[in-house]
């Protein structure tokens, strides 16, 4: 199959490393993500899980609170692995890339992503990789964002040209689950959730004024500018802004024949 390595102008790679401080400061892990992640993935006790990506472990250590699994995380960022370490010691992490892991194959009952894919060079070399790590009948799920969801954020409202910037970065639901297929990859499908509503509050400019969100690094600075001096201003004013926040889970498994 042809398959498109990322080499549009919006998509290099922001360097976690440099973010580490600021991303651990302003970003959170979503339990109720967890929970759709935990309901489909149907672990047994001795499960094991790994989270590609995991960054600070925010969603790594929601995880591993509720399962009765061993979960082991992995990111391409020794800085964002440090931070990880602090907050969850007695969890296993690795510096890897996930286009080549280190892991034997059929290794792991269940692999996900959180809001990794749009960060990844060669969607096709990662899902063969992980399909390789992936334990016979063992379950993937990628959580990200289609355009609508993306379009939909309270980001694109202050900040318009994150837009743009994501339309390049996102690989879009359907070329995932192609590219799945076109590996062997079965059950594929994807379901959009509803986590709770995001709202206009502190939180949020700290998020943004920390660039909490990548593509805020990919915006010019008087764009950026402007929309903070928004964001501040309708907080002033009290505005009660309210966003849906939706998700895609697109789920697979690894044939077990
Ligand atoms: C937006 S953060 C998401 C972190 C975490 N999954 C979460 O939900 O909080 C994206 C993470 O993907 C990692 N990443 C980017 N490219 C990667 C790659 N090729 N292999 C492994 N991790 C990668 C980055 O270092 C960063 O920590």
């Amino acid at each position: 199959m042809n398959h498109r390595r990322r080499n549009n102008v919006h998509w290099h790679s922001v360097d976690y490393d440099e973010l580490s401080e600021e991303y651990d400061q302003v970003r959170s892990g979503s339990p109720e993500m967890i929970r759709h992640l935990v309901r489909g993935a149907s672990l047994r006790p001795g499960s094991l899980v790994l989270d590609i990506g995991c960054g600070t472990a925010n969603n790594t250590v929601l995880f591993a609170e509720v399962v009765d699994a061993i979960v082991v995380g992995v990111d391409l960022s020794g800085q964002m692995l440090a931070k990880a370490h602090g907050k969850a010691p007695g969890l296993d992490f690795i510096q890897s890339s996930v286009e080549s892991l280190s892991f034997p194959g059929d290794t792991f009952d269940f692999v996900f992503m959180t809001d990794v894919i749009h960060h990844i060079a060669d969607l096709y070399s990662t899902l063969s990789e992980v399909h390789r790590v992936l334990n016979r009948g063992g379950l993937i799920c990628i959580v990200t964002q289609s355009r609508k969801q993306i379009e939909e954020r309270m980001t694109s409202k202050f900040f318009p040209s994150t837009v743009a910037v994501d339309m390049a970065r996102y690989a879009g639901i359907s070329e995932i689950e192609k590219v799945m297929v076109s590996i062997g990859y079965t059950n594929v499908c994807s379901r959009e959730h509803t986590l709770a509503p995001f709202r206009l509050t502190p939180d949020y400019l700290a998020i943004v004024e920390k660039k909490g969100y990548s593509s805020l690094h990919k915006i010019n600075e008087e764009e950026f500018q402007k929309g903070l001096q928004a964001v501040r201003a309708a907080l002033s004013r009290g505005d009660e802004l309210r966003f849906l926040t939706k998700y895609t889970f697109v789920w697979a498994t690894k044939t077990a024949s």
